[in-house]
C-alpha cells in the first residue's frame, strides 16, 4: 500500500513538473537554447533566430509595448499599430464628446489627416536584450542587508548606463530576473506620436462588458487601431505635423486561414506580474486569507456603486470606468481561488517542496546550505500574515474612498508651499489641478459618501484592534457605530471640497482658501490618523518581514534552479517581452461540461439583447448577419469571432499577437478563462486558457462593418495552408 502510495506520488509529481509544455513565459533570447525543440515538436515551422534576431529584423521587431501597460503589434509599412479596445480606450474616451461619441459609435480615421495625437500616448520597441548579471552584482555579498544589497546594485547600473552602446535616441533600463538573482538590460526605442486610427463602437469592442469579462465562451471584437508617426529620417520624435508614418524593420503579415484544434500558436508581448514560485503558505493565505478579503470589501464597493448607477444616468456616466476598474480584478480573484482550489495548488506545492527537501536533505552541502529555506519561508509568511491582511483592508478602503484621495493630493500641495514657499505651491498647482479635475469629473459626493459609510464600517467593525487607530475607535464609539451619521457630519454639503468647481477655480485665485478648507476637512484629518497610524503599526512591520522574504525567496529561487534539474525554469513576469506558446484547444470546467475552442457570430446574435448596456447589437452587424456578408473573411458560411488555446498569459498581455506556426498573426490576445485565471500563480494545463478575438473578425470589422477597408489594404494578407 505504501509503496504504491508512493508510486503515486512519484507519477503525480512527474506530471506536475513533466507536463506543462505550455507553462512559461519566455525570454526571447533563449528561446533557441530552452524552447525550439519543443516549439518545431508542436508544430512551430520557423526557427527561435525568425522570432528574436539582433542582427536582422525579426518577429520581435513587430511588437512594442502601447502605453508601458498593454502590447500591439506593427501591421503594416506604414506604421499600423493594432492593440485591444480597452487598451486603446483612453485615447477613444479622451476624443470623445456628446456629437462626436467615438464610445458609442466607433471611429474611423477616412485618410491620414484625421488620424488624432494622443499627447503622453507611447510605443517602444525592444532593440536588444542582455545579461548583465555579472555587472549588476559585482561586489555584492551575502552579508549586506537587502538595503545595502540594494544601493550597490542600483550604483553598478547606473555604472552600466554610461558605458553600455546604445544611439542617442535609444534608452535602456535593466530588470531583475528570478528575484534578483538575475539582470538583464533592455536596449529601447520609444515612438511619442501615437496617433488613433479607429476603434469599433464599444457595443462591438467590448460587447459582453462585465457580465462576459473573464469568461467563454466570449464574442468581443477587442481591438483598436493606431499608427506610430516619426520624424522625417525615422527616428522617434516629439508630435509635429511634419512628422511622417513610421517604416518598421519588420510588420507582422496575416492569416486569412484561421486556427484548427491542435493547431501551433504563440503570444508575442509584454505580461506584467506573476508570481509562480511562491512557498505554499504564501498561496494558501491568498486562497484562505488575501484574495477572500479583497473580494469582500469591492463586493460592498460595487454594489453601493451600483445602486447609484442604476437610479441616475449622469452617475451612471461617471462612475462607468471605475466601475469596470474594480470590478475586473473582483471578478479575477474570485476565479483565482476557484481555479486554485479545484486544482489543489497548494497541495501540489507541498508535493514539489517535499521533493526539494528530500534532495536537498540527501546531500550534506546542499542540506547545510537549504536544509533550513523551506522552514524560515514558512515562518516569514506565518508572521506576515495579519499584516499582509491589514494592508489589503487599508489599500482597498483608503483607495476606494475619494474624499481621502482628494485630500492626499491637496496635503502634498500643501507640503510644496510649505518646502518651497510660494514658488514651490505655483510649481506644482498645474498638476494638481490637472489631478482633482479628473478625480472630479468621475466623482459624486453622494457616492461617496455612502462608500465611506459602508466601507469604513466594515473597516472598523472587521479588524483587530491593534489595527485601528485610536481616533478612529473613539469616533466610532461616540457614535455608537453609527457610521451613517458619521458620513453625514463629514460629508457636510457647506464643505467647500465637495463642490469641485469652487476647489478649481480657488486653487487659481486665492489658494490658502482650499487649502485652509482641507485643514479643516474631516474626512481629511481623519485620512492623516490613519495613515500614520498605519504607517507606524503596519508599513515598518510589513517591510522588514517583507525585507526578509524577498531574500528568502531569492534563496528558493537559486536553489530550486541547483536542486531540480529536471525542471525547466522562466522567470515571472516584469513587463518585459516575452514569448509564451500553446495550442489551440477547449476544456473541460468540470464534469460533463466541454467548452468548444472557438466562437462565430451566431453567438453574438444569441447574446444579443436590444437596447441593453452589454448586449446590444448595432444594426449594420445585424444586417451583415443575416445577409451572410462576410466578404473573404467568412469560412463556411460562418463568420468566426474569438478561439482559445493553452498560452501562458497575464495582464499586460492584452493586445499581443496570436501568431501561428509561420509566425503570422491569426488573433489578438485579450483576456483569459474564469476558472484558469490562477495562472498568475500556478497553472494548470487542464484549465488555463487565453482568449484571442480571431483578426478575420477585426478584418470583417474594419472592412465591412466600418467600411475602412483602405486599411486592410495597407496589410500584408496570406493564405500559409495554401503553400
Ligand atoms: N479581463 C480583461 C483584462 O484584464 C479585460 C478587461 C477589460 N474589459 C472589461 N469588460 N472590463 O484586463
Ligand atoms: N485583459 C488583460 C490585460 O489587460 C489580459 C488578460 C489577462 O490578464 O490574461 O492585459
Amino acid at each position: 500500500m505504501k509503496f504504491i502510495k508512493r508510486l503515486l506520488a512519484a507519477f503525480f509529481l512527474f506530471v506536475v513538473i513533466a507536463a506543462r509544455a505550455d507553462e512559461g513565459m519566455w525570454l526571447p533570447l533563449f528561446l533557441q537554447q530552452l524552447n525550439e525543440k519543443q516549439m518545431r515538436s508542436m508544430g512551430m515551422k520557423i526557427t527561435a533566430a525568425d522570432i528574436y534576431n539582433i542582427n536582422k529584423g525579426s518577429l520581435k521587431d513587430a511588437i512594442v509595448s502601447f502605453g508601458g501597460f498593454c502590447t500591439g503589434e506593427v501591421i503594416s509599412d506604414k506604421g499600423l499599430v493594432l492593440t485591444n479596445h480597452h487598451c486603446g480606450f483612453d485615447a477613444v474616451q479622451n476624443h470623445s464628446t456628446l456629437d462626436h461619441n467615438y464610445i458609442r459609435d466607433g471611429f474611423w480615421a477616412r485618410n491620414k489627416a484625421e488620424e488624432i495625437p494622443n499627447p503622453g500616448l507611447f510605443v517602444t520597441f525592444i532593440v536588444r536584450i542582455e545579461e548583465v548579471t555579472k555587472a549588476a552584482l559585482a561586489g555584492v555579498s551575502p552579508s549586506m542587508t537587502e538595503q545595502e544589497r540594494q544601493s550597490l546594485i542600483d550604483k553598478n547600473i547606473a555604472g552600466l548606463r554610461t558605458t553600455v552602446k546604445k544611439e542617442i535616441y535609444q534608452d535602456l533600463f535593466v530588470r531583475s530576473f528570478f528575484e534578483g538573482n538575475q539582470y538583464f538590460l533592455f536596449v529601447t526605442e520609444t515612438y511619442k506620436d501615437v496617433r488613433l486610427v479607429g476603434a469599433p463602437p464599444s457595443s462591438i469592442g467590448n460587447f459582453g462588458k462585465d457580465t462576459d469579462n473573464w469568461m467563454w465562451p466570449r464574442h468581443t471584437g477587442d481591438f483598436s487601431m493606431f499608427r506610430i508617426y516619426a520624424g522625417k529620417d525615422n527616428k522617434p520624435a516629439d508630435y509635429s505635423i511634419e512628422n511622417v508614418p513610421y517604416t518598421p524593420k519588420r510588420s507582422l503579415s496575416i492569416s486569412l486561414d484561421g486556427m484548427k484544434e491542435g493547431d501551433f500558436t504563440m503570444v508575442f508581448g509584454f505580461p506584467g506580474r506573476t508570481t509562480q514560485y511562491l512557498h505554499s503558505t504564501a498561496v494558501e493565505q491568498i486562497v484562505k486569507v488575501n484574495d477572500p478579503a479583497k473580494i469582500a470589501i469591492r463586493d460592498k464597493a460595487l454594489s453601493v456603486i451600483d445602486g447609484f448607477m442604476r437610479r441616475d444616468e449622469q452617475v451612471k456616466i461617471q462612475y462607468a470606468a471605475k466601475y469596470a476598474g474594480i470590478s475586473n480584478a473582483w471578478k479575477k480573484w474570485q476565479g483565482e481561488v476557484l481555479g486554485l482550489t479545484s486544482t489543489n495548488a497548494v497541495e501540489k506545492k507541498k508535493l514539489y517542496e517535499a521533493a526539494f527537501q528530500k534532495k536537498v536533505d540527501a546531500n550534506p552541502q546542499l542540506k547545510e546550505q537549504y536544509g533550513a529555506l523551506l522552514a524560515d519561508l514558512d515562518a516569514a509568511y506565518q508572521e506576515l500574515n495579519k499584516y499582509g491582511l491589514a494592508r489589503d483592508y487599508f489599500n482597498e478602503t483608503l483607495g476606494r474612498i475619494e474624499a481621502f484621495t482628494i485630500g492626499a493630493r491637496l496635503n502634498n500641495l500643501a507640503m510644496a508651499k510649505e518646502k518651497n514657499g510660494d514658488k514651490g505651491y505655483r510649481e506644482a498647482v498645474p498638476k494638481t489641478a490637472i489631478a482633482l479635475g479628473e478625480i472630479y469629473k468621475e466623482y459624486s459626493p453622494e457616492v461617496d459618501k455612502k462608500l465611506f459609510e459602508v466601507l469604513m464600517e466594515k473597516f472598523t467593525r472587521d479588524q483587530p484592534a491593534e489595527f485601528l487607530a485610536p481616533e478612529l475607535v473613539t469616533l466610532a464609539k461616540n457614535s455608537d457605530y453609527n457610521f451613517a451619521s458619521i458620513a453625514d457630519e463629514f460629508y457636510n454639503n457647506a464643505d467647500l471640497l465637495n463642490n469641485p468647481s469652487k476647489v478649481l477655480a480657488s486653487l487659481e485665485a486665492n489658494p490658502d482658501t482650499v487649502l485652509a478648507a482641507n485643514k479643516q476637512s474631516k474626512t481629511n484629518q481623519l485620512y492623516i490618523q490613519l495613515n500614520n497610524y498605519y504607517y507606524n503599526t503596519v508599513t515598518k512591520k510589513l517591510n522588514s518581514i517583507q525585507a526578509r522574504i524577498n531574500q528568502l525567496q531569492r534563496t528558493y529561487m537559486k536553489a530550486q534552479m541547483e536542486v531540480m534539474k529536471e525542471k525547466k525554469f522562466y522567470p515571472d513576469a516584469n513587463s518585459t517581452l516575452r514569448v509564451t506558446y500553446g495550442n489551440v484547444k477547449g476544456y473541460q470546467p468540470r464534469d460533463a461540461v466541454k467548452y468548444d475552442f472557438y466562437t462565430y457570430l451566431d453567438g453574438v446574435m444569441d447574446k444579443y439583447k436590444p437596447g441593453d448596456y452589454e448586449f446590444d447589437v448595432p444594426q449594420k452587424l445585424r444586417d451583415l448577419y443575416k445577409n451572410k456578408d462576410f466578404g473573404p473573411y467568412g469560412k463556411n458560411g460562418k463568420m468566426p469571432v474569438c478561439f482559445i488555446a493553452m498560452n501562458h498569459t497575464t495582464g499586460g498581455n492584452s493586445g499581443s499577437p496570436a501568431l501561428d506556426a509561420y509566425g503570422n498573426l491569426v488573433g489578438l490576445n485579450f483576456d483569459r478563462v474564469w476558472e484558469g485565471t490562477m495562472s498568475d500563480i500556478n497553472y494548470d494545463p487542464s484549465i488555463c486558457r487565453n482568449i484571442m478575438v480571431d483578426i478575420r473578425y477585426v478584418l470583417f470589422i474594419i472592412d465591412k462593418y466600418a467600411s475602412a477597408g483602405h486599411l486592410v489594404q495597407e496589410m500584408k494578407l496570406v493564405h500559409p495552408g495554401k503553400k
